[in-house]
């Protein structure tokens, strides 16, 4: 790949490009980068490149006829090489916003030019005249585009083959792609107190890895729960977690099951009601009138599994053949994390076999759950409730009870 800098300061960019990993697979050739001083192409005596704006307003505007020269230049060589037309971006504040998807299909381009305003601006027309498309790098404005120009060539070149060769299975991990990264720790083991997380030590590859997914998933959800829905839609739970042996499901039928039953919904009720509920609710989640519940629950057609592990329970779930609803997913605190959630939903749904696309209800606030709804295939389809603390007493917060579809 070429990449060619349009500026008025080429060697601040060729410093840049010269150093660190991308100066050494500068000198390599695993591509190739020239920057280009705008002032070389002006054709007035004084070497002017900027005039004051038509119109009025205070600033200076970049001439279109030496970055229209540069360009054509730029052209040729590329032209002399072999190469193809080069795509031309010019960096503005006025741009597209860019990211990672940007970064990589600008990666796949033979040759790409980075145009640098400066001052107030550029003159539109040669913009109009040779821009295949504007970037900007955020909703800030920086003095002039060459630290723009630096990120993108920065993020585009270290996706081109063997810049990053020690990172090439981390890169071809389409896993990560879309998340945040996870937390990384070096020596020592201890520092001024903290320590580092126990399971990075153990060297249990496996374990190492679903540690760092699960970092990754957390922080992606609570920093940018925009990336996060992303992320979901785009890798959907193809591979459920695997039953383990002295894993398994059994319908509620004994009076000790109804207890145990009713004190997990209690526990798990309480769980997702914490944040969004009076204490005057939730002084009411007793097992005792959960049990009430379940049982009344039952007589409208409801059927009650509870998940066990080596024959201690650890969630429940509920089904119910008459509506094609499920509902009472619960998994103890202690054993959250584990997959449990996930393998009873899919029991639950397949419990339910003369219902191809059952519903079940979720409060908008628990954003973990419905990331994992989401996830097994499970779309939004209305809103069951409401909770307003203006009309309900059982509302601490304003909350929405939505209506999920299984859609496979
Ligand atoms: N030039 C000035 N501000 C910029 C920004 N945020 N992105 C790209 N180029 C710029």
């Amino acid at each position: 790949m070429r990449i060619d800098i349009v500026t008025l300061f080429p060697e601040l960019c060729d410093s840049f490009l010269s150093a660190s990993i991308l100066g050494r697979a500068r000198a390599k050739n695993l591509f190739e980068a020239h920057c280009h001083q705008i002032r070389d192409y002006t054709t007035n005596k004084q070497k002017q490149t900027d005039d004051y704006p038509y119109g009025g307003g205070c600033g200076m505007v970049l001439y279109a006829q030496p970055i229209a020269d540069c360009l054509r230049a730029v052209q040729r060589q590329c032209a002399e090489q072999g190469r193809e037309k080069p795509h031309v971006v010019f960096l503005t504040a006025a741009g597209q916003p860019y990211n990672e998807e940007t970064a990589k299909r600008l990666a796949r381009y033979d040759a790409v030019t980075l145009v640098c305003g400066h001052y107030e601006g550029i003159d539109q027309r040669v913009i109009d005249a040779f821009g295949d498309e504007e970037i900007s790098i955020g909703d800030y404005v920086l003095t002039g585009g060459e630290l723009a120009s630096l990120v993108v060539a920065d993020s585009v070149l270290r996706l081109q083959p063997g810049v990053l060769a020690e990172e090439k299975g981390y890169q071809d991990e389409s896993y990560w792609d879309g998340l945040l990264e996870y937390p990384q720790y070096t020596r020592p083991e201890v520092w001024e107190g903290r320590a580092v997380p126990p399971v990075l030590l153990t060297g249990d590859h496996q374990k190492i890895d679903a540690w760092r997914g699960a970092q990754s998933r957390t922080r992606t959800r609570l920093r940018r729960p925009d990336l996060y829905e992303q992320w979901c839609d785009t890798h959907p739970l193809t591979e459920l977690p695997k039953w383990k042996r002295g894993e398994n499901m059994r319908l509620v039928k004994t009076d000790d099951q109804w207890d145990q039953a009713a004190r997990l919904f209690a526990e798990g009720r309480y769980a997702v009601c914490e944040k969004v509920s009076t204490a005057l609710y939730l002084d009411t989640l007793t097992p005792e009138n959960c049990r009430k519940e379940l049982l009344q629950d039952r007589e409208n057609g409801w059927a009650f599994y509870l998940h066990y592990t080596k024959n201690v329970v650890d969630g429940m779930v509920g089904v119910c053949h008459k509506t094609g609803r499920i509902s009472h997913l619960f998994v103890t605190a202690e054993s959250r994390g584990r997959g449990i959630g996930s393998k009873m939903l899919d029991f639950a749904r397949k419990k339910l076999p003369e219902h191809p696309n059952p519903t079940l209800t979720v409060l908008d606030t628990n954003i973990r759950a419905l990331a994992l709804y989401r996830r097994m295939g499970w779309r939004p389809e209305g809103v069951e409730a409401v909770y307003d603390p203006q009309k309900q007493p059982g509302a601490a917060v304003f909350c929405r009870e939505l209506i999920l579809r299984y859609q496979g």
